[in-house]
C-alpha cells in the first residue's frame, strides 16, 4: 500500500481534513508535517463537526495511529484544549493512538505577542495571518532560540532554554513592538505543566514511522495550509512560515522521499484565500458574496470572510510541478450549483503578453488579466449524485475541464462535507 501526501493545492481549506478523514481508512498512521494551529480541518460525521487545529484528521479512527511530526509548532495549550473538546465529543486522543514528535517546536507565549503586534502596527502591509504565533516561532526555529517539545517535558531543559531566550524576546517585545514584557515565572510554571500532562505523547517519531514502513504499514501525510502559501513558493510575503508542500512531508517527520509513493492534491472546485496578497480569480462584488454564501466560506480558525474567486488552472499547473501532484481530489462542487456561467482560468496576461511560469513578482500577479474559459453551468442540486453518470452533463464537462487544463487526472469528486457524499473516480490505494 502507498505511503501518500494530501496536500492543498491552492491557498488553504480546500477540504484536506473531509477527504484526509475519509482516506484514513484506507492507512495505518496519519502524520501531520507542517504548520500548527493556525489549521483548521472540518470532518462532518452525520450531523456533527469537528474542526481539528493541531491533531491528525486521522483521530476521529480510533483504531489508527496519528502522529505530529518534528516540522509541526504545537501550542501545548491548544492541544490539550483540543483534546478535551476531542474526548466531550465522544472521541479519544490517548497515547496508544496519538504520539508527538520530541523534535517539534513549541508556540510560546511571546510568539503570539509578536505576531499580533505585528499584525496591529503594520496596517496597510500586514499580512493578515491567523494570530497564532507561527511566524515568530518557526523565526525562532530557525534562529536557533526554539523551545522543542523535548524541553517542554523536561523541567530543567525548559528552565534553561526558557531563561537563555525570554530575556531577548522581551527586550524585541517592548523596544521594538512597544509591548509589555512576559514574566519568566508565570511562564515556567504553565508550560512545565503542560509539559506533565503532554509527556506520555513524547515520541521518536521518524524511528517510529520508518519502522513502521519497514513492517509493511502505510502512512498518510496530511499537509495544512496549501501550495500558494508555501513559504519558497508561494505568493511571498503573503505566505504562512513553513513548507506547506510534499517536500515538507520529508523534512517534517524524518521519511525520506524515496518512502514516499504518491502526492494528492485537494481543490476546491474553484478557489478561495483568507488573509491578504494576491488573487488573480478573486470575484468581486455580489457574485463573488453569492459564492461566499453558497459554500459558506467563513474561516474554520478564525471565522474570518474568505474571500472568493474562480478554478485557476494556471496556478494550480504550477502547484503540480512544484510538489508533484499526480492525482486531485475536486471538493465542493455541489457549491456551484445555479451559477449560469462558471469561468476557469487558463492563463495569465501580463502587459498584454501570455506569460509561461506562475510570476514570482507580486506585483506582477497583482497586475495580471486572468485569461478566461468560460463553461455552462448546471441547476440541479448535485449533492445526492452517487456515480459520475448521475451528474449533468455541465458538470462532467466541467470535471473534464479542470483535468485537461491542470494535466492532474481526478481521483476524487466532493459533492458535500460529510463522508457518504463522495464519488470517487480511480483507485490510488492498490
Ligand atoms: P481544510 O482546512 O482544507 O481542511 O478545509 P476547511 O475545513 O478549513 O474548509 C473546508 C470547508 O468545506 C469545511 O467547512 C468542510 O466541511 C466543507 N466541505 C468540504 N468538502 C465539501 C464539499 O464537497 N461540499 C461542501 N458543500 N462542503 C464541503
Ligand atoms: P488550513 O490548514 C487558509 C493564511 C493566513 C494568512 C497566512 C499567514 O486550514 O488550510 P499564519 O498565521 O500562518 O502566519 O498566516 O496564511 N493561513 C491559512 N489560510 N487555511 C489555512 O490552514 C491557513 N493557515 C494560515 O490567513 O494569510
Ligand atoms: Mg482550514
Amino acid at each position: 500500500m502507498p505511503n501518500v501526501v494530501v496536500i492543498g493545492a491552492q491557498w488553504g481549506d480546500e477540504g484536506k481534513g473531509r477527504i484526509v478523514d475519509l482516506i484514513s481508512e484506507k492507512v495505518d498512521i496519519i502524520v501531520r508535517y507542517q504548520g500548527g494551529n493556525n489549521a483548521g480541518h472540518t470532518i462532518v460525521i452525520g450531523d456533527e463537526k469537528v474542526v481539528l487545529h493541531h491533531l491528525p484528521s486521522g483521530i476521529l479512527r480510533e483504531d489508527k495511529l496519528s502522529v505530529i511530526g518534528n516540522g509541526v509548532v504545537v501550542d501545548p495549550k491548544v492541544l490539550l484544549q483540543e483534546i478535551i473538546e476531542l474526548e466531550s465529543a465522544g472521541y479519544s486522543a490517548n497515547e496508544n493512538n496519538l504520539k508527538i514528535s520530541d523534535r517539534a517546536h513549541v508556540i510560546m507565549p511571546y510568539h503570539r505577542e509578536i505576531d499580533m503586534a505585528r499584525e496591529s502596527m503594520n496596517g496597510k502591509g500586514k499580512i493578515g495571518t491567523t494570530g497564532r504565533g507561527i511566524g515568530p516561532v518557526y523565526e525562532d526555529k530557525a534562529a536557533r532560540r526554539g523551545i522543542k517539545f523535548a524541553d517542554l517535558i523536561d523541567p530543567d531543559s525548559l528552565s534553561a532554554r526558557l531563561k537563555d531566550v525570554l530575556e531577548e524576546r522581551n527586550s524585541y517585545l517592548t523596544k521594538v513592538l512597544g509591548g509589555n514584557p512576559l514574566n519568566f515565572e508565570e511562564i515556567f510554571q504553565e508550560y512545565v505543566q503542560y509539559g506533565r500532562e503532554l509527556k506520555r505523547f513524547s515520541c521518536d517519531v521518524s524511528t517510529l514511522l520508518n519502522k513502521s514502513i519497514s513492517n509493511g504499514q502505510n502512512i498518510l501525510f496530511e499537509g495544512a495550509q496549501g501550495a500558494l502559501l508555501d513559504i519558497d513558493f508561494g505568493t511571498y510575503p503573503y505566505v504562512t512560515s513553513s513548507s506547506s508542500g510534499s517536500g515538507g512531508a520529508s523534512i517534517g517527520t524524518g521519511v525520506s522521499p524515496t518512502k514516499i509513493d504518491t502526492v494528492l492534491g485537494i481543490s476546491k472546485a474553484y478557489t478561495t484565500r483568507v488573509g491578504e496578497g494576491p488573487f488573480p480569480t478573486e470575484i468581486s462584488g455580489e457574485l463573488g458574496e453569492e459564492l461566499r454564501q453558497a459554500g459558506g466560506e467563513f474561516g474554520a480558525t478564525t471565522g474570518r470572510s474568505r474571500r472568493c474567486g474562480w478554478f485557476d488552472a494556471f496556478a494550480l499547473k504550477y502547484a503540480a510541478q512544484i510538489n508533484g501532484i499526480s492525482w486531485l481530489a475536486v471538493t465542493k462542487l455541489d457549491v456551484l450549483s445555479g451559477f449560469k456561467k462558471i469561468n476557469v482560468c487558463i492563463g495569465y496576461r501580463y502587459k498584454g503578453q501570455q506569460l509561461t511560469s506562475f510570476p514570482s513578482n507580486n506585483q506582477v500577479l497583482k497586475d495580471i488579466e486572468p485569461i478566461y474559459l468560460e463553461m455552462e453551468g448546471w441547476k440541479e442540486d448535485i449533492s445526492e449524485a452517487k456515480e459520475l453518470s448521475e451528474l449533468p452533463i455541465q458538470a462532467r464537462k466541467y470535471l473534464e475541464k479542470l483535468e485537461e487544463t491542470t494535466g492532474v487526472p481526478i481521483y476524487t469528486v466532493s459533492l458535500g462535507p460529510s463522508r457518504e457524499k463522495i464519488i470517487f473516480l480511480n483507485e490510488i490505494f492498490s
